[in-house]
């Protein structure tokens, strides 16, 4: 099994993410982070911890960074709702961890040197703080699973993926710390959509996991349809997707720096050579395979 740390920003593809793992026996998911992104942190930690209940995990879940390392916080109500789980209200019953989101991420590094994978979801801006205090980590971490970024194109501006737009600088750090990442974009996660036919077939399955699921699912579906997409972006989830089985996506080697200075371009993910390609970007997914896994994974919370 796969040893984790999962930072997110909760968030509907993220919840569907959290979900996937925590069914996966490839996964052991050894805490969870979260951090300022699609809502406010206050709501993304709560939400995770909300997720973990819900599903009957005890996972040990932190609260992050409440704001991007140099720039105001930047939200995505639109897309996932006021509350980061489309309006759906899944308070939680226990407490969040005591420790700080580094601190639980530096805990789980040094308890299993060289073994933890992280897989972010969210801005990065954890991650960078976590390799500004402790630079040791560098050598540490496995490797990097980040959903953000694209070699072509964004979501939050023409140029930038919202989770790199959201803290650019934290990211830019992540891509150049040295850290082996696998960075799945857009290029591949634009590709991979769940039809409303397959909501409706998710919302049919019910069940105390799969029922506000599906309701959340109604929600990111009206975002989706407004912008004209025939279905469900599934960002998040293909990320964690692609760990369970890296089969799920082609993969391309090179190296990546942020655009953090130009506000036009500002969080466009480039190619570049002047640092050592120590990156792999997904560009060919397979979106039958992975919608089959995620489908198999939902059906184990009936
Ligand atoms: C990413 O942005 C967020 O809104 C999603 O949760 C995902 O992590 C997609 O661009
Ligand atoms: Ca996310």
């Amino acid at each position: 099994m796969k040893k984790v740390v999962i930072d997110c920003d909760p968030g509907i593809d993220d919840a569907m993410a959290l979900l996937m793992a925590f069914a996966s026996d490839e996964i052991d998911v050894l805490g969870i982070t979260a951090v300022s992104g699609n809502v406010p942190v206050e709501n993304t930690a709560e939400n995770a911890l909300a997720l973990t209940e819900l599903a009957g995990q005890d996972i040990e879940v932190a609260a992050g960074a409440c704001k991007p390392l140099s720039k105001a916080p930047h939200h995505a109500y639109h897309v996932h709702g006021d509350n980061g789980l489309g309006g759906v209200s899944l308070p939680a019953k226990g407490k969040l961890s005591s420790s700080t989101a580094v601190e639980l991420l530096i805990d789980r590094i040094k308890a299993h040197p060289g073994k933890i994978e992280i897989i972010a979801l969210g801005p990065l801006t954890n991650i960078a703080l976590l390799l500004k205090d402790y630079p040791e980590a560098v050598e540490q971490i496995k490797k990097i699973i980040i959903m953000g970024g694209a070699l072509k194109g964004g979501n939050a501006t023409d140029f930038a993926e919202f989770n790199i737009y959201a803290d650019p600088h934290a990211a830019d750090i992540v891509f150049t710390s040295g850290v082996p990442v696998d960075m799945y974009g857009l290029d591949a996660t634009n590709r991979v959509l769940l039809s409303p036919e397959e909501v409706k077939g998710l919302a049919s399955m019910g069940g105390k996991v799969l029922t506000p699921l599906a309701k959340m699912l109604d929600f990111y579906l009206s975002f989706y349809k407004s912008v004209g997409y025939e279905g469900l972006g599934m960002h998040d989830p293909f990320t964690v997707a692609c760990v369970i089985d890296p089969s799920l996506s082609q993969m391309v080697e090179t190296a990546i720096r942020v655009e953090c200075d130009d506000p036009v371009t500002m969080g466009q993910t480039m190619m570049v050579e002047d640092v050592p390609a120590c990156c792999r970007a997904a560009v060919e997914p397979d979106s039958e395979a992975f919608k089959t896994l995620f489908l198999d994974l939902m059906k184990s919370f009936l």
